[in-house]
C-alpha cells in the first residue's frame, strides 16, 4: 500500500531525514524548522520524501528524493503532487524550486518553467492558479475509459 504522511514543523523527522540522507547525503537542517515535510511509504518503508516552505512571498519545494530501489513507480510524482496540493491549500501565489538540469523535465511535466529573468536556468516556478493536480488532463492514453473528450 502507498501512503503519504505529513510532518509539520517540530515533528520527529527521522524518517524524512533518513530518505533525504540516503538520496542527497544530508539529513535534518535548520530549514526543517520552517518546512513541512512529507514522506511517502511503500507498505511500511519510507521510500520518498520532500518538503515545502514559505519565503519572500513564494512557496518553495525542495529535496524531493526517492530511494533508488523505489524509483520509476510514480512515488516521486506523488510526492510532488502532495507538496503542490499543500501549497494550493495555502492559496500559493506561486511555487518555486531549484533543480539540477537533469530533473527539470520531471517538474516541467506539471507546468513548472524556468525563470529566465533570474538568469538561472536551475530555478523554476509555477503560478498558483496553474497548479493542475488532475493527472487525467495531461494523460495521452487514447483508449482510457475515463477519457471524456
Ligand atoms: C527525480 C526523482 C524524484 C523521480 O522520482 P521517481 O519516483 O523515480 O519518478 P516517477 O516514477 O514518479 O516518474 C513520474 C514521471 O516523471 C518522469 N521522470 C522521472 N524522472 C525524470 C527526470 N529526471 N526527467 C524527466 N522526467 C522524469 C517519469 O518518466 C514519469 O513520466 P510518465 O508519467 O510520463 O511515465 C528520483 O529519480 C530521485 O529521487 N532522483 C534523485 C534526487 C533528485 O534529483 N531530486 C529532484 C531534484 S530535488
Amino acid at each position: 500500500m502507498i501512503q503519504g504522511k505529513w510532518f509539520p514543523q517540530g515533528a520527529d523527522l527521522n524518517e524524512a531525514a533518513a530518505v533525504r540522507r540516503a538520496v542527497f547525503g544530508r539529513g535534518e537542517d535548520p530549514l526543517d524548522g520552517e518546512a513541512q515535510n512529507v514522506v511517502v511509504y511503500s507498505d511500511d518503508t519510507p521510500a520518498a520524501s520532500g518538503r515545502l516552505w514559505w519565503r519572500d512571498g513564494s512557496f518553495w519545494i525542495g529535496d524531493i528524493g526517492v530511494l533508488p530501489d523505489f524509483r520509476g513507480r510514480k512515488l516521486g510524482d506523488l510526492t510532488l503532487r502532495l507538496l503542490l496540493f499543500k501549497a494550493q491549500n495555502h492559496y500559493a501565489r506561486e511555487v518555486r524550486l531549484r533543480t539540477p538540469e537533469e530533473t527539470e523535465g520531471f517538474f516541467a511535466r506539471l507546468g513548472f518553467r524556468e525563470d529566465l529573468e533570474k538568469g538561472d536556468a536551475a530555478e523554476m516556478f509555477l503560478p498558483g492558479d496553474e497548479i493542475q493536480l488532475d493527472s487525467c488532463k495531461s494523460c495521452k492514453k487514447a483508449d482510457c475509459p475515463n477519457r471524456k473528450d
